[in-house]
């Protein structure tokens, strides 16, 4: 093909593509969060946790379902992935496929976590997100701080003594954190039921991953050098950006091919009216949260942060090498999902992980080949694929 030729078939891919591009919003789209859950019919309350290192950060509750007046008995937590907060387990709501209320409305107090860095985690008794400060954390933090103190109060708000988890991929491995870390926390959890969850990452196949893992050290040399600690650095949230850029703009099209190409934001089975609400609740998080798991992707291990060398490691650790998380110390049933086409979070890391715990009773891939790393939260079909046997397989957990 000629160059001429060449330009002449991308523009008009282009066009073509443009059109069938995001053209309109759902209502949806305009409400806050609280008037889109009360607008399918159920209510919801924020409750502040401050953590032991000092961030304030706000939890939803949908304290029962459509019907209901009393508050459920059961108790679930959900917790959210890197770049993702508690409003992605509901948006789904316009597919009829939001987890959230078909929990609610099946006897599940539901409670949903926004980590430190999120859209409601960006409070702090002493520090303000513009500092650096704020930032220094990865998941090891959010696992150590965040998740045990929003365990903890719900259980004493509610007075109960467990409560089921779920978790999708950050949510994934702050599980395993907690667990191997404080292990008394293992006995408040009946089931953890994990989607695409991180924790091996040797063998991740997302090309782009993989690049940054072999330019690991340059990446670090730049982060150091241009003090990236906040990543995007974009003040409240990125999403004005990605709204802006992705839906409102000559670079719509573009946008949208990045994101057909990014592992799984955008498959087959993801509406396009659902884009401009999910990019609305897109938060930035602290880059130390991606170089960890970058970190994991290179050593093929499971581990606390390194340090770069190791002296820092010993100072920190009493070792050179940053010492693997005891997942082999797990007892807490597990239960994994994943995607065939997610690239991220792989069958044979899963498989490491699953062979670990010492009670993983069930490593389910989604019969859909198609289905990838977002799906859960994004496809169109997840409510009958993925809620509904998720829901079933909590229920066989469900007497204390
Ligand atoms: C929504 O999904 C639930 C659970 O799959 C199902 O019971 C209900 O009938 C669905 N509602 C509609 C309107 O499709
Ligand atoms: C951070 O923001 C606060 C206002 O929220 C301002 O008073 C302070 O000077 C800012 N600090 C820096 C380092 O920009
Ligand atoms: C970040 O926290 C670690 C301890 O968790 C500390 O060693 C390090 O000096 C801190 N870095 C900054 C820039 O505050």
């Amino acid at each position: 093909m000629s160059n001429s030729t060449k330009f002449v078939f991308v523009t008009c891919y282009l066009i073509v593509f443009s059109l069938q591009g995001i053209t309109g919003r759902h209502p949806d789209f305009y409400l806050s969060i609280e008037k889109l859950v009360n607008k399918y019919g159920y209510p919801m309350e924020n409750h502040e946790v401050t953590t032991e290192d000092g961030y304030i950060l706000t939890m939803f509750r949908i304290p029962h379902g459509r019907t209901g007046t009393e508050i459920n008995q059961k108790l679930v937590i959900l917790v959210h992935g890197l770049y993702g907060q508690a409003e992605h387990f509901i948006t789904n709501a316009m597919h009829n496929g939001s987890l959230a209320f078909l929990l609610a409305d099946n006897g599940y107090d539901v409670w949903l976590m926004n980590s430190r860095g999120t859209q409601h985690g960006r409070k702090h008794i002493r520090l303000d997100p513009n500092e650096s400060k704020f930032w220094n954390f990865s998941w090891h933090e959010i696992a150590m701080y965040d998740l045990p103190a929003k365990i903890d109060y719900m259980l004493q708000k509610t007075k109960k003594s467990k409560l089921h988890y779920i978790g999708h991929s950050q949510g994934g491995t702050i599980f395993y954190v907690l667990s191997a870390m404080k292990p008394e926390y293992q006995k408040k959890i009946q089931l953890a039921s994990l989607l695409s969850p991180a924790g091996y990452g040797g063998h991740i196949q997302f090309p782009l991953f993989q690049y940054f893992g072999r330019h690991f050290d340059e990446i670090m040399r730049m982060v150091e050098k241009y003090n990236i600690y906040e990543f995007p650095n974009l003040g409240n949230s990125p999403s004005e950006l990605l709204l802006n850029t992705c839906i409102d703009s000559v670079f719509s099209s573009f946008c949208l091919l990045v994101m057909r190409n990014f592992n799984g934001i955008v498959t087959p089975n993801v509406d396009l009216e659902m884009l401009p609400l999910i990019l609305r609740f897109i938060p930035t998080a602290a880059m130390k949260q991606s170089l960890h798991y970058l970190q994991g992707v290179i050593s093929g291990r499971f581990r606390q942060w390194d340090y770069g060398n190791s002296q820092k490691n010993i100072e920190a650790y009493g070792t050179p090498e940053p010492p693997e998380y005891n997942v082999e110390s797990i007892s807490v049933p597990v239960s994994i999902y994943y995607g065939l086409s997610d690239l991220q979070v792989t069958e044979k890391d899963l498989k490491l992980m699953c062979q670990s715990l010492q009670n993983c009773v069930s490593l389910h891939p989604m019969k859909d080949s198609k289905w990838s790393h977002y799906d859960y939260l994004l496809s169109n079909v997840a409510g009958e694929q993925f809620n509904v046997p998720l829901l079933r397989s909590m229920q066989k957990y469900d007497d204390d």
